[in-house]
């Protein structure tokens, strides 16, 4: 897979690429990141990149040209068509769902904008997609375009050491995940669950199930609509409910 950044910081993809599983996937040749520096497209001595917004208020835009032609760069340098996603807080939020979908794709564009933004004419007219990493506002999309390589390189296939792994995250069935124990089993800050030590591989999955329920009911109740459930499940959550004696998320107790 190749991802493009168009970004005034392209030293931010060298941080990226060069740690843990992105760095891996990179050097396995599973991932090539490249950058493209609209001020390198930029015209006059300044290399302007932003100006004032019309209408007046704070801040700056970022202009439409020296965008424009980092984009068409970043498309000339390889013929694949790719989408071109731009990160904002203005974007649809981003989920596992999305992060599984884009890395199906042989090749992606992310646009960073920084300062106020970026003239809505060139997001118009070039990009495909908006996406927002959560409900607050960063100096500039790098980082959450770090998100987006990050949580997508992991997912590429042989990026990560153990293939189950991936399967395994949270949200992957729409469930925040179970509890995590290591070595030793014994210690001041307490014991490892038994059941995990117990080698009866149905009960420890059962295990697991229940407490990423609990989980979920406790902390992210919005969630629950919209995992897949059997009727075990339920049945675990309706106990939940009943032993805490409220139900979640919108009050009437029922569960799906
Ligand atoms: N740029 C600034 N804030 C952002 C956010 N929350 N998500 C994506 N890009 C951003």
């Amino acid at each position: 897979m190749r991802i493009d950044l168009i970004s005034l910081f392209p030293e931010f993809l060298a941080q990226i690429a060069g740690h843990g599983v992105v760095g891996r996937a990179a050097e396995r040749g599973l991932l090539s990141l490249h950058g493209f520096n609209p001020r390198d497209f930029a015209e006059g001595n300044y290399r302007r990149v932003d100006d004032r917004p019309f209408g007046g208020g704070p801040g700056m835009v970022m202009m439409i040209d020296p965008l424009r032609a980092a984009i068409r760069a970043a498309r000339e340098a390889d013929p694949r068509p790719g989408r071109l996603i731009y990160l904002s807080p203005q974007g649809r939020r981003l989920d596992q769902a999305k992060i599984r979908e884009l890395s199906a794709q042989p090749r992606l564009l992310l646009l960073c904008g920084r300062y106020e933004g970026v003239d809505e004419r060139l997001v118009a007219a070039e990009v495909d997609e908006e996406l927002s990493i959560g409900d607050y506002v960063l100096s500039g999309g790098e980082l959450a375009a770090a998100v987006v390589v990050d949580a997508i390189g992991r997912l590429l296939e042989g990026a990560l050491n153990d293939a189950g792994s991936a399967a395994q995250d949270s949200f992957e069935d729409g469930l925040l995940d179970w509890p995590h124990y290591t070595r030793p089993v014994e210690h001041v800050l307490g014991n490892v669950p038994d059941v995990l030590l117990s080698g009866n591989h149905a009960e420890i999955a059962r295990w697991r199930r229940r407490q990423a329920l609990a989980r979920t009911l406790a902390r992210r109740p919005d969630l629950i609509g919209t995992a897949s459930l059997d009727d075990a499940d339920r049945r675990w959550l309706q106990h939940l409910q009943d032993e805490a004696g409220q139900g979640p998320g919108d009050g009437s107790g029922k569960i799906r």
